[in-house]
């Protein structure tokens, strides 16, 4: 028996992400966008731990405010467990512990991060042993970006950002995060994005949205540069997340007044992701915006997907 399979507690930490580069393509029936992004795993972590139990329960804590993460089956690590479970047959429970540092509801992929963590923990501690083309499976099933949170790395995402292809990326990429108080709602950002998209189409007859990641942005993560990468940053969800958090694009340029390289919304939002040229402007960055009221993180990138910690 293995030593996972035979431990009371298994300890997993998967990543949050930025989206150095999101593509959002048109609105399938299924109410998924066809994406082309580009995730960056960077340092800042969820912790999982998955212990024995008859029934399936949830505790979660964190350094947010985490009233609003469900603990029931709304909540994504559970609805991992369970799916592991049925898929492998599995009787019994688990306890599972989820020890919050990415921001809730910030477009870091955070509720993703925690399902990822749940398959892992719960393959061990249950010794099923799946391999990873089943979890990056069961993954996909979770949601768009929970096979990039088993993943990690840098890796360009298709389809609905669930098929994933590694992308080549030199060195480390520092940011500094402007996290904020209230989360947004990605399928309320996603559907200001068609609205808005609805609107413009009114007045221009745009031809079919190209969906591929454009090589300036591949070429600057090969290069390791951050200055030909803050020149690539795009998001498309940006100006939906504008729409609803006008203040976002002031806090985007107060980072750039700061000494930043360039920034970005990550993801559907409202966390902002400013690009830096090394640690220490970083730590420029972060203490200048300390200065104006604000509490941001200073992260690097790229860092492996979910893994177990011994
Ligand atoms: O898959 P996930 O739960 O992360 O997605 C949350 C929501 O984001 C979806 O319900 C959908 O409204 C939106 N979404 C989308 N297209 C994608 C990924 C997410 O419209 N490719």
């Amino acid at each position: 028996m293995s030593f996972a399979a035979t431990a009371d507690a298994v300890h997993v930490r998967a990543p949050g992400k930025i989206n150095v580069y999101l593509g959002v393509g048109d609105r399938h029936e299924d109410g998924y966008h066809a994406l082309a992004t580009v995730f960056q795993a960077v340092s800042l972590y969820e912790d999982v731990i998955a212990r024995h139990a008859d029934e399936f329960t949830l505790t979660v804590s964190g350094v947010d405010d985490t009233a609003a993460v469900p603990l029931d089956d709304r909540n994504l690590a559970m609805r991992a467990a369970k799916l592991l479970a049925s898929a492998t047959d599995h009787r019994g429970g688990v306890a599972l512990e989820i020890r919050k540092s990415v921001p809730v509801a910030g477009g870091m992929g955070g509720g993703s991060a925690d399902a990822a963590a749940a398959l892992v923990a719960c393959d061990a501690l249950w010794g099923t042993g799946l391999s990873s083309a089943r979890l990056h499976e069961l993954a996909a099933r979770l949601g768009a970006d929970v096979p990039f949170a088993l993943h990690g790395g840098t890796a360009v995402g298709t389809g609905r950002g669930d098929q994933l292809n590694p992308a080549l990326a030199r060195g480390r990429f520092d940011w500094v995060l402007v996290t904020s108080d209230r989360g947004l709602s990605t399928p309320a950002v996603y559907q200001r994005l068609d609205a808005l998209r609805a609107e413009e189409g009114a007045l221009a007859d745009d031809p079919p949205l190209s969906l591929d990641v454009p090589i300036p942005v591949l070429q600057a993560l090969r290069s390791g540069d951050p200055v030909l990468l803050a020149a690539a940053l795009h998001n498309d969800l940006q100006p939906a997340a504008l729409h609803e958090r006008p203040e976002l694009a002031d806090a985007i340029e107060e980072g750039i007044r700061a000494g930043a390289l360039g920034g970005i919304v990550s993801g559907s939002g409202p966390t902002v992701a400013l690009l830096c040229d090394g640690p220490e402007s970083a730590q420029d960055v972060q203490s200048t915006l300390r200065l104006s009221g604000s509490d941001p993180l200073h992260v690097h990138g790229a860092v492996p997907g979910a893994r177990i910690i011994p």
